[in-house]
């Protein structure tokens, strides 16, 4: 289903939508099921937590699992994105950001634009960032802050941040945060799974700490125009995939396959 003209404009207005229930209880069950595999692999593309061991964001999903190589061409991402965007599109980042309950640690103040394009080369911040919601997310459990309309401002003064967590990250200057904050406004994106969000490249966004009994999950597909793509990567291929091929949308029934994963009934 094509975003409605409100949504196209909230989208340029705010820099973010939030699209309640656009994946059932079933898909999401069938994409939760493959993460404790995923979790447990000896994977360079799995980053743990500096402090509890955990998984703090799973990588590169899509060549490492065949349910996830269908969801990065989901027609429910990938049309809003091409009908945004109007040219073919990369896969630049697909992952799984988990936020461990208690010790989900933040995701500092920043813009995906500043990484993009001090670490890869982008040129442009053409790229969007699609979330799915893989578990209620709530004002407790670290939702994303948004400042709305943060995207449309001039470029955001950045720092590179290796210290902080395990995930090395332009992180936005706070001086700056506090003056956007106070103009912008703050905005948490919570909702149920099955609840996507898109954001343009430059929004400001971050994380707070999970200290909640609740785990967090979230599915994140980053799409980039090919005309835009990198053109001095310096991270490994999980962190910004170096295949060009244009995305082209499956078929709105391609998680069906995968089934929901039975649940063991204990005796
Ligand atoms: C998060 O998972 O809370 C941060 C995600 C992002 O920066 O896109
Ligand atoms: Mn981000």
């Amino acid at each position: 289903m094509p975003l409605s003209d409100q949504q196209l404009q909230d989208l340029e207005t705010d820099g973010f939508i939030i699209l309640p229930d656009l994946f059932s209880q079933a898909e999401i069950e069938a994409i939760r099921g493959r993460l404790p595999r995923l979790f447990a692999e000896d994977s360079e593309a799995n980053v743990i937590e500096r402090h509890s061991g955990e998984v703090r964001t799973a990588m590169g999903l899509h060549l490492r699992d065949d349910l996830f190589a269908d969801l990065v061409r989901h027609p429910r991402l990938v049309e809003p994105a091409l009908q945004v965007l109007n040219e073919p599109v990369y896969v630049q980042q697909v992952k799984v950001n988990v936020k461990a309950a208690f010790s989900g640690e933040v995701w500092q103040w920043h813009t995906d634009f500043a990484t993009h394009h001090k670490d890869d080369g982008v040129r442009l911040p053409l790229a969007l960032n699609l979330h799915i919601l893989l578990d209620e997310v709530t004002e407790f459990n670290g939702p994303l802050y948004f400042l709305p309309g943060s995207h449309r401002a001039e470029e955001h003064p950045a720092r590179l941040d290796d210290e902080t967590t395990s995930y090395p990250l332009w992180v936005t200057d706070l001086d700056r945060v506090r003056d956007m904050a106070n103009r912008c406004g703050m905005v948490s994106a919570t909702g149920k799974p099955g609840t996507v969000l898109i954001f343009h490249d430059t929004l400001l966004h971050g994380s707070p700490n999970n200290m909640s009994p609740w785990d967090r999950a979230i599915f994140s597909l980053i799409v980039n125009p090919v005309s835009n793509a990198y053109t001095a990567p310096t991270r490994p291929d999980h962190k910004h995939h170096r295949d060009l091929t244009p995305v082209e949308p499956l078929a709105d029934d391609c998680l069906e396959r995968y089934g929901t994963p039975s649940v063991a009934i204990s005796a």
